[in-house]
């Protein structure tokens, strides 16, 4: 995709002429950066699940930029690349950790709900409106983070222009990256809604095709838009021209008036964007085998779950067990967690949020003893009482987990001077609202739907239902790992709520069975989310363990893919090992400066 020279352009004339023709395509240039799920080397390292993404960062590195700006860089990139993930209509949180002061600090850039927003928010004479009908809508737009979080994290740590560190992502948006795949695919997932808006359909069905594997894909209002923040700073998005077009688009979604679906409009007003702020609140900390895990504190659910299912499954030697005990113990340890996170995590300015309880190892421990090796808990588990541990107890209130969808991105970044970001970022739904901010470039997202739309059971309490201002609930858990005080290891996924169980079959797949990295991104998956059944991916659900776990009680369903994880690692001599997946969403892109050479 990066490649310049002229072979690139007579490739991308002869794609240009096929996605009209709809014929199959050349592949892409030789000298297009190619994607591979491990590298190891010296002068930092970029992980992420696009090549041109982890080029972009890695040429950041490579012009003595740092992890935060290399990591921009990178986020930017994937705004072109992985437009149905995440861009500059979403938001997600970054954590970051500062060599020179061995200090992680985080920030949230999670979207807002509208000042007016109610609990009622997706509900229609007191009852709530399909799920379907909330993602595509502008009623499910939040105030978007990503921008804030660029600025936030450059005026904190960053030491390159943001006009530099969006200039490779202009340029890919400008010139054209090459479809694979995986883009294709979440295009014709999206055909249905995206053709209802003229927007979108122009951008992503171009000529009203899906776009051809091979073909160069270009999004010129996209690069103006770069361009225009590099100009005038992020701060653009939040007031003037591009503001006012992206109120406009949420409060009368551009809509084909030939269309039959509903979309709602949203109530997003200019008032709303100017008022946005990033959160700078301290990370989740606990302490895992001697090692320090820091992740994302509520409005995100990553770090809490996370943590408190670390807390738990520290009391087993996860080493020694067979593969079914293991998964056994992983599977309650986030049937648990899960159902703590329901009954107490949401958005702490609306309401206080016990993460310092859910995190203690007394709490763990308390909960940790409803495990047995030879028995399944019944979902909907109920929550426990983290203010008032009791041993093996739990409240009266079972609630099931309300649906998340599956999706966004994650990129790792580490640096030659040992600082490292774990960024997490979305527009929610693959595709987000459907909304092309028209003549700009980018879909709005669909974060509100992380929202619960009524109360998860009646009578229980809920602590994510929408309110004024408020952050939906999250479930990215961008994770940073240290050993007396530097980093070892830092991961991250995308996947909705199964970025959980993701982040947490990662780290003690590689923590605790020893798993070289990339095995442990590669490893099949489960998640459990205190549903009464686990999601297994094919190669789990297909092997003799399944039969072995169902006698321990344990039910399964199929997820054909289960996120998308990246990470990377400091080895023992000094050399950054970057990782990623080997074939989830098409596979990853690892990549170091130097992958030859000393430090
Ligand atoms: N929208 C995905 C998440 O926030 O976890």
């Amino acid at each position: 995709m990066r490649a310049s020279a002229a072979r690139q352009l007579a490739f991308a004339a002869l794609a240009g002429a096929l996605v009209s023709t709809g014929a199959a395509a050349p592949p892409p240039p030789a000298d297009a950066p190619q994607k591979v799920p491990v590298a190891v080397g010296y002068g930092g390292a970029v992980a992420s699940v696009d090549a041109d993404a982890s080029a972009a960062g890695i040429a950041v590195l490579r012009a003595g930029g740092n992890a935060v700006d290399a990591a921009i860089a990178t986020a930017a990139a994937l705004g072109v690349t992985e437009p149905y993930s995440a861009g500059i209509g979403g938001g997600g949180y970054l954590v970051h950790y500062d060599a020179a002061t061995r200090r992680v600090q985080t920030i949230d850039g999670r979207e807002t709900a509208p000042a007016t927003a109610t609990e009622t928010l997706f509900q229609e004479n007191g009852v709530p409106i399909p799920f379907e009908e909330g993602q595509t809508s502008g009623r499910s737009v939040g105030v978007p983070g990503t921008p804030a979080t660029w600025k936030a994290a450059l005026d904190a740590w960053g030491t390159k222009p943001l006009a530099q560190l969006l200039r490779p992502a202009e340029k890919l948006a400008r010139d054209g990256f090459t479809v694979d795949a995986t883009f294709r695919a979440q295009t014709q997932a999206n055909q249905d809604r995206f053709k209802d808006f003229p927007d979108t359909r122009k951008l992503f069905l171009p000529g009203g095709q899906l776009p051809v594997v091979g073909s160069t894909f270009k999004n010129p209002d996209l690069a103006a838009t770069y361009a225009e923040l590099a100009r005038k700073g992020t701060g653009a998005l939040y007031r003037g021209p591009l503001a006012d077009d992206i109120v406009k688009a949420v409060r009368r979604p551009p809509v084909d008036p030939a269309a039959t679906r509903k979309v709602r409009s949203g109530d997003l007003t200019a008032a709303d964007l100017r008022a946005y702020e990033t959160r700078r609140q301290a990370p989740t900390h606990i302490d895992y085998r001697g090692l320090d895990v820091y992740s994302m504190a509520p409005s995100s659910s990553g770090g809490t779950t996370v943590g408190e299912a670390l807390n738990i499954l520290e009391r087993t030697d996860l080493s020694k067990l067979s593969e079914a005990q293991y998964l056994h113990r992983f599977i309650e340890a986030s049937r648990i967690s899960f159902a703590d996170r329901g009954r107490w995590v949401g958005d702490p300015a609306a309401q206080s949020v016990p993460t310092r309880e859910l995190l203690s190892q007394r709490y763990a421990d308390s909960r940790s003893c409803l495990i047995r090796p030879d028995a399944t808990l019944t979902s909907p588990l109920a929550p426990g009482d983290p203010l008032h541990p009791a041993p093996c107890g739990g409240t009266a209130q079972a609630a099931p987990t309300t649906y998340e969808g599956e999706n966004t991105t994650h990129l790792t970044v580490a640096d030659r001077w040992g600082n490292v970001v774990s960024y997490t970022l979305t527009i929610e739904s693959t595709g987000g609202s459907a909304i092309t901010v028209p003549g700009r470039g980018f879909l709005l997202n669909n974060e509100l739907t992380d929202f619960s739309f009524a109360p998860a059971a009646p009578g229980v309490p809920d602590p994510n239902l929408p309110g004024p201002g408020k952050r939906p609930r999250s479930s990215m858990s961008p994770t940073i790992v240290l050993d007396h005080g530097r980093p070892v290891l830092a991961v991250g996924s995308p996947g909705g709520a199964t970025i959980i169980t993701t982040v947490l079959q990662t780290l003690i797949g590689h923590l605790d069975r020893g798993l070289p990295l990339v095995d442990a991104i590669k490893a099949p998956r489960a998640s459990q989310r205190n549903q009464t059944t686990t999601e297994l991916e094919p190669a789990l659900w297909n092997s003799p363990l399944r039969a072995e776990l169902e006698g321990l009680g344990q039910a399964f369903r199929q997820n054909p893919e289960i996120g998308a994880a990246t990470g990377v690692q400091r080895l023992p001599d000094g050399r950054w090992l970057a990782a990623a997946e080997t074939t989830r969403r098409g596979g990853g892109s690892a990549m170091v400066v130097r992958p030859q050479g000393r430090p």
